[in-house]
């Protein structure tokens, strides 16, 4: 499954790997979305074919359900499951109190709402993950398209009120055409450089109307699990 791989592949997939030995037969569990939750998906597909793993998998973008089916886990709606033992996920960064920023791979709305039903919530990273104060990876907010420039304005000038450094706001783009998410949804790219209250940004920007969701995880998050590139793994 690894072949050769790069240091911070074998980073992913040593952080993936430890964390798919926390999944039991008979769990509800929510995956995530993004390169590091792709090496748990196949880790857990490997335990499925050969070691008799069942579990039910509720997926958090369309990308992964595709993966996971193919790999051969057993794939239910959140609808189906309700509610989840444990969500695995990747992210874009994470602090000292394991609070996160993700939706760098725009799966930010479905890895929330999941990750928030579940009674456990443990983050794979790579070490370059870790972050003294979360902003230098540029924040996703989730936008409908109805009205998005005026929603982006009115971004705009809430950052002015707030303890951040950077003020600029990007469309997210899929080559010469916006990003859409799974939901039809737009991204605007926050870049902040250093989030001073990521407790209250994350209240404020989703107060605004056209904001469906932002990708700052507060208290969300229980454990992460770092994986390095010689494979060496590491839990907090
Ligand atoms: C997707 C995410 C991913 O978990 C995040 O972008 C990390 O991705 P990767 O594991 O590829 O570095 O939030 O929306």
């Amino acid at each position: 499954m690894t072949g050769e791989l790069s240091p911070i592949d074998k980073a992913k997939f040593a952080a993936a790997k430890q964390a798919a030995s926390l999944v039991e037969s008979g769990m509800r569990v929510g995956l995530g979305t993004g390169s590091t939750a792709a090496w748990l998906v196949r880790c857990l597909g490997e335990l499925v074919r050969e070691e008799g793993l069942r579990f039910r998998g509720v997926p958090t973008s369309s990308r992964t359900a595709d993966l996971a089916r193919d790999v051969g886990i057993e794939v239910v709606s959140l609808d189906e499951a309700r509610w989840l033992d444990l969500t695995i996920d990747g992210a874009d960064e994470f602090d000292g109190d394991l609070n996160l920023i993700k939706g760098g791979g725009g799966a930010l709305l479905q890895e929330k709402i999941v990750a928030t039903a579940s009674d456990q919530m443990v983050v794979i990273a790579d070490a370059a993950k870790e972050v003294e104060r979360l902003g230098n990876f540029p924040l996703p907010v989730e936008v409908i398209p109805f009205g998005w420039q005026t929603t982006q304005a009115l971004i705009e000038e809430t950052l002015v009120s707030m303890d951040v450094m950077g003020r600029q706001t990007t469309l997210r783009m899929n080559g010469e055409r916006p990003f859409f998410t799974d939901e039809g949804n737009h991204i605007l790219d926050l870049h902040l450089g250093r989030i001073g209250n990521a407790r209250q940004l994350a209240m404020v920007l989703n107060q605004i109307p056209g904001v469906v969701e932002n990708g700052l995880f507060i208290d969300i998050c229980d454990k992460v699990i770092i994986g390095y590139g010689d494979g060496r793994v590491e839990t907090r």
